[in-house]
């Protein structure tokens, strides 16, 4: 095998182009391809940067020639040559009209076939790639990806500093403050029997380092998170996170926006129009029955309950009875595209949204078809359909519920599939939306009480300070959420700095005095100490690099992900560990059937 004594990179091999003609350049790379037509062979070396034609033929040397004919994909090799003209241009690669003509040639190394070709969108199935991850990142479009998100890294570190924001590193072992997900727990040697708890987020510490005086604290921050995984949640994931002193809302909002303004310009150069439009909670669920609704599209949802409330026709008089409520959306100018078969497909659709059925009403062609119009009034119908603003070619589709939640869920949902499955989402058109007064607390059926929405340290609106011991269903918080295309990029809120209002909420969260003491009493006495007003905000760094990469997943933009049962292919982690070491961590295990790893 050779090596790269005296041998010196000159070049990266996407960059070559014809005014480097006349050049002798030194590349780098992997073998894409090698093709041996008899005297000539065109090898297709490969590096970050792209693709180069290597040419050899009966003038080059005999042994360079006969090492070119040994050659084959991946292998690694350097190489001296000539860049000169094509005689036959191709525009498929950048480099297409030029190839160097190689009169040194090095093999750094074989490879045995990988088990997928390394392609820009591989068809090779998930599991495969991620196995072969350090394969699967050679293919150009994870390149892509991945530099992408160095990029949008890189601009957050430059923005933010110009801003006067220090970047601050925060403890990855840390004390367990179970509200919000499933903490990831190490085990102490030192401390038999205790565990430090990974960090979900650095709130607390970065709260601390606004009572610490700095003022304006940024940090490209790993969190971590025992929860169940979707397309854009990972156990171990990445925030830009962010905390500022002497701020309200429409400060923290302002520099954001000059974040996100900058890092579409620099990365994707495209233009963004600030201020975003913000919109209360409230609103965002009436109309689109979703917190972060995505904006590229309208059929947006309309009650209905007072023209059904009282009909003959129980599957939605029923729910207005119940205390919940009838609304729909109106597919407007889309009903060509929904055949009956198709609506059967949404009415399925809703119900894993746990809806129990979706009424329907399709006006194309002159000709009005229903699911329910003949168990109502003619002006009961009618009144539905200038609710719906239908006319012809709409379809109007509908949900009832007992339960309000359902409702929106289903008819939120079923906004997004039918865009989706209309293919009018266009990933490249940009919609901001900051969602405000967000409620202070939301009620978890499973532990049966109010639980922070946010966390427990989001301050409560001005004028529902009252509301937050008596009345939680209807207490606001300051707190808001960036939204870009119905995904939450970021949350974050102004918190509480008032050690009284610290406590009070405690207490609406049902924590006795000792119980909080002893879970966040280090925050709790640390605001006695003269806290300032401060707020921030966190964004999720791998959503927003795979709405700019436009890419389906965040794994798409994250080296090295976990798939859906949170484990790792490459690497097979979680993995048993020897008894010895359990010893010294004094940790008795009971081991139990391994789930598969296939998602
Ligand atoms: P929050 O919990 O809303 O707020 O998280 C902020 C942002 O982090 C991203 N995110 C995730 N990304 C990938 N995988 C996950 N499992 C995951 N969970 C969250 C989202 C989300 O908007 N400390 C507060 C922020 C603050 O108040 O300043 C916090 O962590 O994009």
């Amino acid at each position: 095998m050779d090596n790269l004594k005296n041998f010196r990179r000159t070049n990266y091999c996407g960059e070559l182009r014809l005014s480097d003609a006349g050049k002798t350049v030194s590349l780098c790379g992997w073998v894409q391809r090698q093709r041996d037509l008899g005297g000539l062979i065109f090898v297709d070396l490969r590096d970050r940067t792209g693709l180069v034609q290597l040419s050899f033929d009966d003038s080059t040397a005999k042994d360079i020639f006969e090492k070119a004919s040994t050659l084959r994909s991946e292998y690694v090799v350097a190489a001296t040559g000539l860049v000169r003209e094509r005689e036959s241009k191709t525009n498929k690669i950048a480099t297409g009209d030029i190839e160097v003509y190689v009169s040194e040639l090095r093999l750094l190394a074989k490879a045995e076939t990988p088990p997928f070709e390394i392609v820009e969108n591989s068809k090779a199935n998930d599991m495969l790639r991620l196995k072969y991850r350090y394969l699967d990142l050679r293919r150009p479009d994870m390149q892509h990806a991945i530099a992408t998100r160095h990029k949008v890294t890189k601009v957050a570190r430059d923005y933010f500093d110009e801003q006067g924001f220090l970047e601050i590193e925060t403890p990855m072992l840390t004390k367990s403050t179970p509200e919000g997900a499933r903490d990831y727990l190490v085990p102490s040697r030192v401390h038999p029997g205790k565990f430090y708890a990974l960090p979900q987020s650095p709130q607390q510490y970065k709260q601390l380092l606004m009572l610490s005086g700095f003022d304006r604290y940024m940090q490209i921050a790993r969190c971590f998170r025992d929860e169940d995984l979707r397309a854009d949640r990972q156990p171990e994931f990445t925030q830009i996170d962010l905390e500022m002193s002497f701020v309200n809302e429409d400060d923290v909002m302002e520099i954001q926006e000059g974040f996100l303004k900058r890092v579409f310009k620099e990365v994707l150069d495209v233009d963004v129009q600030t201020p975003f439009l913000r919109m209360p909670w409230r609103e965002a669920m009436d109309r689109f029955g979703s917190d972060k609704p995505d904006l590229r599209f309208g059929f947006e949802i309309k009650d209905i309950s007072d023209i059904v409330k009282d009909c003959g026709f129980g599957v939605f008089s029923g729910p207005v009875a119940e205390g919940g409520s009838v609304r729909l959306i109106n597919v407007d100018g889309h009903a060509a595209d929904f055949p009956r078969k198709k609506i059967d497909k949404l009415a399925d659709f809703v119900k894993t949204y746990k809806a129990k059925g979706l009424a329907w009403t399709r006006l194309h062609d002159g000709q009005v078809t229903s699911s329910y119009q003949k168990f109502l009034t003619e002006e009961e119908n009618r009144a539905i359909l200038e609710r719906a603003n239908a006319k012809d070619g709409d379809l109007v589709l509908i949900v009832g519920d007992a339960k309000d939640e359902v409702v929106f869920a289903a008819l939120g949902a079923l906004r997004c599939e039918c865009a989706k499955q209309l293919g009018i989402l266009d990933p490249r058109d940009f919609k901001f939306l900051w969602v405000t007064e967000f409620p202070m607390f939301e009620f978890s059926e499973e532990e049966n009480r109010y639980v922070a929405m946010h966390h427990p340290f989001t301050a409560p609106m001005d004028e529902d300070l009252d509301k937050l011991e008596t009345d939680k269903k209807n207490c606001r918080a300051k707190a808001y959420d960036i939204v870009l295309n119905g995904t939450e990029l970021g949350g974050g809120s102004i918190r509480i700095s008032v050690p009284e209002t610290q406590e009070a909420m405690f207490r609406a969260l049902g924590f006795t005095n000792e119980d909080a003491q002893e879970r966040f009493g280090h925050l709790i006495n640390a605001f006695k100490f003269g806290a300032p007003p401060h707020g921030g905000l966190a964004y999720g760094l791998d959503r927003l690099c795979m709405l700019m990469a436009g890419a389906e997943s965040i794994r798409d933009v994250i080296a090295f992900p976990k798939v859906q049962n949170a484990s790792e292919p490459m690497t097979s982690c979680p993995d048993f560990v020897d008894d010895k070491q359990l010893d010294e961590l004094n940790l008795n295990v009971t081991r139990r059937e391994e789930t598969s790893d296939e998602e």
